[in-house]
C-alpha cells in the first residue's frame, strides 16, 4: 500500500491550504464547526424558506392593488410574526446564497469536485442558478419599487432572448399595465421553483450515499438564533409601493440577489448574457478543465465474495452493487464494483473481512501480510515504545511529524479503510501501540471514513475485533484536520508516554 498512496500533501494548492486554515480557526473558536455543514445548513435553509414562506402566503393577495398591501400589513402591523417571519424569509435566502457559493468553493477548493461527483457539481450548477431566480421572483411579489426595477432589468434581459415577442419591459414602464394573472404566474413560479429545488437535490446527492441532508442540532438551532436575532434586530424593510408612471431614482440593492442588475449600468444586454453564459459553462466544466486525481479503483474478488453486503452499506457513494451470484457457489448475491463511480476510498476494503477485494491489484490479504512483516520489523527494534501509524492519506502529513520516535507510517487512502484486525496484527506481532490517524471529524474527505472506522473500533459495525483481548489502551485514533501538525505531533508524544509508562507488548505470534 505505502508505494502506491500519495499523501496529498504534495498536492495542496496555495487556496486549499488558505481553506485549510480557515477552518482550523474556526475550529478554535466553535466545536461544531459551520465549514464541515455547509451542504446540509443550506438544505435546512431551503427548509426555512418553506415554511416562511407558507406563513406569508396565508396572507398574500394574488393581484397588483393587493400584493403591496398584504406585504405592508405584514411588515407594519402584523411585524411582531408577520414582519420577522417575512425578514426570516429573506435573511434566510440570502444566507442560502452565502452557504451555497462557500460549499461550492469548498469542493472545488479541497478537491471534492471531480471525478465520481460529476453529477453532484453539474446539477449543483443548475441549483445555483435555481436559487437565483425564484430569490428574483420573490423579489417581484412584494411589488415595491425595488420590485419595479427588478422587473424592469429582469423584461430587458429577458426580451432578448428571440423566444419572447413583444417587448417586455414595455409591462413595467408607464405605458404597460398589470393583471391579476401576471401575479399569478409570479407566484406560481416563485413556489414552482422551490418545489423543483427539492427535486435537483434530490439528483444533486443521488450518487452519494445516506447524503448528510440535516444539520446537527446545535448548528441548526444556532442558524434559526442567528437569524431570528437578526430579523427582529434589522427587520425586512419595504420601499414605496411600485407606480408604472415613473421610475424609482434610487433603491436599496440586495447584492445576494440583485448583483447581476448592478452591471447593466455600465454594460449592454447582451454583454451580460456573454458574461453570464461564459461563466455557467465555465462553472459546470471545471471538473473537466480541473479534474481530480484519481486514485486506486477497487474490484471484488468473486471467488471470496460472501455476499454479505457490507461493501455496498459502507461505500459512501453508492459504487458497489449486488447482483444474482453468476459463480455456482452457494450464495444468493455477489458484489460488483462499478469503475467510474469508484472513489478509491479503500473503506469497501475496510468493510470486507473476507480478502473479496482488491485495490488496483492489491488484495486485504497482502494489505495485512505488508502490515505483519512492517509490524515484525518495527516491534524488533531496541528502542521504544514502537508505533504503527496508519495515515489517512488527506489527513496530517504523519510521516513528517515522527522525528525521533520509533514509528512505520502506512499511508492509506482513508481511515475508513483500516479494520480493527489490522490493528490487531500489529499488536499480535509486538508493536506496543497502533495510530490510525484520519481526517477532522465531520470532514472526511470520502465523507464517511471516520464515523465507520469509529463504528468498528467499537465494535457497533462489522468487521470488529477477532479477539477481545483488552488492548483498547494500545490503540489512538486521530481525528484532525491536515494543518494540524502540532496537536498531531503532541497526541503521539503523549500516547507514546502512556505506552512506556504502561510496558512493553509481548508478541502472540
Ligand atoms: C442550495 C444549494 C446546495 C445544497 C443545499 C447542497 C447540498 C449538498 C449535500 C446535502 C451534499 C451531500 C454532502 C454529504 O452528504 O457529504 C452535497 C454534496 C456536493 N455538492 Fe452540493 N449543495 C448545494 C449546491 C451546490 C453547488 C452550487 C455545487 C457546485 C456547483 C455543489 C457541489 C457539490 C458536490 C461536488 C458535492 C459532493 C461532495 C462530496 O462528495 O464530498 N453543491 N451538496
Amino acid at each position: 500500500m505505502e508505494d502506491r498512496v500519495e499523501t496529498e500533501h504534495k498536492h495542496l494548492g496555495v487556496f486549499h491550504l488558505m481553506w485549510l486554515h480557515l477552518e482550523g480557526l474556526l475550529n478554535r473558536i466553535y466545536r461544531n464547526n459551520p465549514l464541515y455543514h455547509l451542504h446540509s445548513i443550506g438544505v435546512f435553509l431551503i427548509w426555512v424558506a418553506l415554511f416562511t414562506g407558507i406563513y406569508l402566503f396565508i396572507f398574500y393577495k394574488i393581484n397588483p392593488e393587493g400584493a403591496y398591501e398584504s406585504v405592508r400589513y405584514l411588515t407594519e402591523e402584523q411585524w411582531w410574526l408577520g414582519g420577522i417571519m417575512r425578514s426570516l424569509h429573506r435573511y434566510g435566502s440570502d444566507l442560502l446564497v452565502t452557504v451555497m457559493l462557500l460549499h461550492l468553493a469548498k469542493t472545488f477548493i479541497t478537491s471534492r469536485h471531480g471525478g465520481w461527483r460529476r453529477l453532484a457539481w453539474i446539477s449543483g450548477v443548475f441549483i445555483l442558478w435555481m436559487v437565483w431566480i425564484c430569490g428574483i421572483f420573490g423579489y417581484w411579489l412584494v411589488w415595491d419599487r425595488k420590485a419595479q426595477l427588478v422587473a424592469l432589468f429582469s423584461a430587458e434581459m429577458l426580451e432578448r432572448i428571440p423566444i419572447f415577442g413583444q417587448p417586455l419591459s414595455i409591462n413595467f414602464s408607464g405605458a404597460g399595465s398589470l393583471d391579476a394573472i401576471f401575479f399569478y404566474i409570479l407566484f406560481i413560479m416563485h413556489f414552482a421553483l422551490t418545489v423543483f429545488l427539492f427535486i435537483l437535490l434530490w439528483v444533486h446527492v443521488s450518487r452519494i450515499a445516506s447524503a448528510r441532508i440535516n444539520p446537527p442540532f446545535r448548528v441548526g438551532l444556532a442558524t434559526l438564533g442567528l437569524l431570528l436575532l437578526y430579523s427582529i434586530l434589522f427587520p425586512a424593510g419595504l420601499e414605496p409601493p411600485a407606480d408604472l408612471k415613473s421610475l424609482p431614482a434610487t433603491v436599496d440593492v440586495d447584492w445576494f440577489f440583485m448583483f447581476l442588475y448592478a452591471p447593466l449600468k455600465h454594460l449592454s444586454v447582451p454583454t451580460m448574457w456573454f458574461i453570464i453564459i461564459v461563466a455557467t459553462v465555465g462553472i459546470a466544466l471545471v471538473p473537466w478543465l480541473f479534474p481530480t486525481r484519481k486514485g486506486l479503483t477497487a474490484s471484488v474478488i468473486l471467488k471470496n465474495c460472501t455476499g454479505c453486503e457490507q461493501c455496498v452499506f459502507d461505500c459512501p457513494y453508492e459504487a458497489i452493487y449486488m447482483q444474482r451470484r453468476s459463480d455456482g457457489k452457494p450464495f444468493n448475491l455477489e458484489a460488483l464494483v462499478s469503475p467510474e463511480r469508484c472513489a478509491g476510498c479503500g473503506i469497501c476494503v475496510g468493510a470486507c473481512e473476507f480478502d473479496a477485494i482488491s485495490m488496483d491489484g492489491l488484495t486485504e490479504r497482502e494489505f495485512k501480510e505488508q502490515i505483519l512483516a512492517i509490524s515484525r520489523e518495527l516491534a524488533g527494534t531496541k528502542e521504544g515504545p514502537t508505533l504503527l501509524v496508519f495515515a489517512c492519506s488527506w489527513g496530517v502529513d504523519a510521516s513528517a511529524n515522527l522525528d525521533g520516535l520509533t514509528a512505520r507510517v502506512l499511508t492509506v487512502p482513508c481511515g475508513g479503510m483500516v479494520q480493527p484486525s489490522m490493528a490487531e496484527i500489529a499488536l499480535d506481532a509486538g508493536v506496543d501501540g497502533v495510530v490510525i490517524a484520519a481526517c477532522a471529524p465531520n470532514d472526511c474527505h470520502y465523507r464517511t471514513g471516520d464515523e465507520l472506522l469509529k463504528l468498528r473500533f467499537s465494535g457497533l459495525r462489522h468487521p470488529s475485533f477477532k479477539t477481545s483481548v483488552g488492548r483498547d489502551h494500545r490503540i489512538k485514533m486521530l481525528f484532525l484536520p491536515q494543518t494540524a501538525r502540532r496537536e498531531f505531533r503532541q497526541q503521539i508524544e503523549d500516547f507514546a508516554e502512556e505506552l512506556r509508562d504502561g510496558g512493553k507488548n509481548t508478541p502472540c505470534v
